[in-house]
């Protein structure tokens, strides 16, 4: 059956159509929609409805078949932690979930809605098993099922995205490799860890694409449009325009890459039989000039370009759209990694 898998970034809409054909899986259709940039935690009902309405303009533009879609929440809407508690039935698990998430969530428990997966044994207390606990509040997930059935589509899940992402870009249970995945967006980048098929530590930090060129802007003098333009063109490429651009972008950057080295370091001191081996770059920032470089020089990991299409085909009648799809790839990461939940 197709799913879609729906990417509410704050600037951007993306999609993906999957289905599951014969043990793989095919790409129909993707899209990209400009976010009407509403500020949906108010309670306002007209703010729904267009952005409601945007989502539908959205599916009808680019004439996605099915209705059956998975979102994902805002990183700020969700807790997720990994706990690590005794090992007990699967049972037993279920009854004690609750008494353990009182202590981690910062919210009325009647006021939360809790999923949980069990992960593993700990390594260095075989008593113990390390679960990954995810909440939500319930009034935030009834307001996107709501947005949802409005834009006449069929709520098939709802997660946050660094699961979504994990999902497509992680390694999996059968080729473990420690990864820190950045996805870099307009309002914020995603810190993400993934050991064993496994998101195992998140973080998000209020830098994006918006920061940037609006840095640019300042800096130097020019307006959003023209600012953003230079960011695309040039980037962090030191030998363009006198290094101009790249001293505004760079402290940006280093500020990022202080925040990766930190994760790295908390995660591996509670880990540390797990190296981190790479990390891998998606979100439309990915794409910046000379941030690949950048990154590769100032951090002491394999560095890669996010490609979600690695365990996903593409239709015949996308096949004169591959270059772009696989050059646009870090892009529709969480999407795909969305649609790979249901599909
Ligand atoms: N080639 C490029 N070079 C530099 N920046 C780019 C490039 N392409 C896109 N961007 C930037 O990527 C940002 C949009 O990325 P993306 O679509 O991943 O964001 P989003 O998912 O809508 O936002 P968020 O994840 O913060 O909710 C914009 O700031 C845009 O300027
Ligand atoms: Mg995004």
């Amino acid at each position: 059956m197709p799913i879609i898998g729906l990417d509410l970034g704050r600037h951007n809409f993306r999609a993906v159509e999957l289905d599951s054909q014969k043990n793989k899986f095919v790409l129909l259709r993707y899209g990209t929609y400009e976010n009407p940039k509403l500020n949906l935690e108010s309670e306002s009902k007209d703010d729904m409805n267009i952005y409601s309405q945007a989502i539908r303009d959205f599916f009808d533009e680019t004439g996605f078949k099915t209705a059956n879609t998975v979102v994902s929440l805002p990183e700020q809407q969700v807790y997720m932690r990994i706990i690590k508690i005794p090992a007990l039935s699967d049972k037993d698990l279920k009854n004690s979930i609750q008494f353990e998430a009182e202590q981690y969530i910062p919210l009325p428990l009647k006021e939360v809605s809790i999923s949980y997966q069990k992960i593993d044994v700990d390594a260095f207390d075989k008593n113990k098993i390390n679960v990954q606990l995810v909440a939500a509040k319930k009034t935030t997930l009834e307001k996107y099922v709501q947005i949802l059935r409005q834009a006449k589509l069929i709520p098939k899940g709802i997660e946050p995205e660094t699961l979504a992402v994990g999902r497509i870009l992680g390694d999996t249970e059968d080729h473990p490799s420690a990864s820190i995945i950045l996805n870099i967006g307009f309002s914020q980048t995603l810190i993400c860890i993934t050991y064993r098929g496994f998101v195992r530590f998140t973080r998000s930090i209020s830098i994006g694409g918006d920061t940037i060129t609006r840095a640019i802007s300042q800096s130097l003098g020019f307006d959003y449009s023209q600012s953003e333009e230079y960011k695309k063109t040039y980037g962090l490429d030191s030998s363009q325009v006198e290094g101009k651009i790249f001293e505004v972008i760079k402290p940006l950057f280093d500020s990022v890459i202080q925040e990766v080295k930190r994760s790295k370091m908390f995660f591996t001191t509670h880990n540390p039989n797990i190296t981190i081996n790479r990390v891998i770059l998606s979100g439309g920032t990915a794409l910046m000039p000379g941030l690949f470089i950048y990154m590769a020089n100032n951090l002491d990991l394999e560095v890669e370009l996010a490609n979600p299409w690695k365990n996903i085909e593409f239709s015949d009648r996308l096949a004169s759209k591959k270059d772009s799809l696989l050059q646009e790839g870090p892009l529709f990461a969480t999407s795909a990694g969305l649609a790979l939940k249901e599909v």
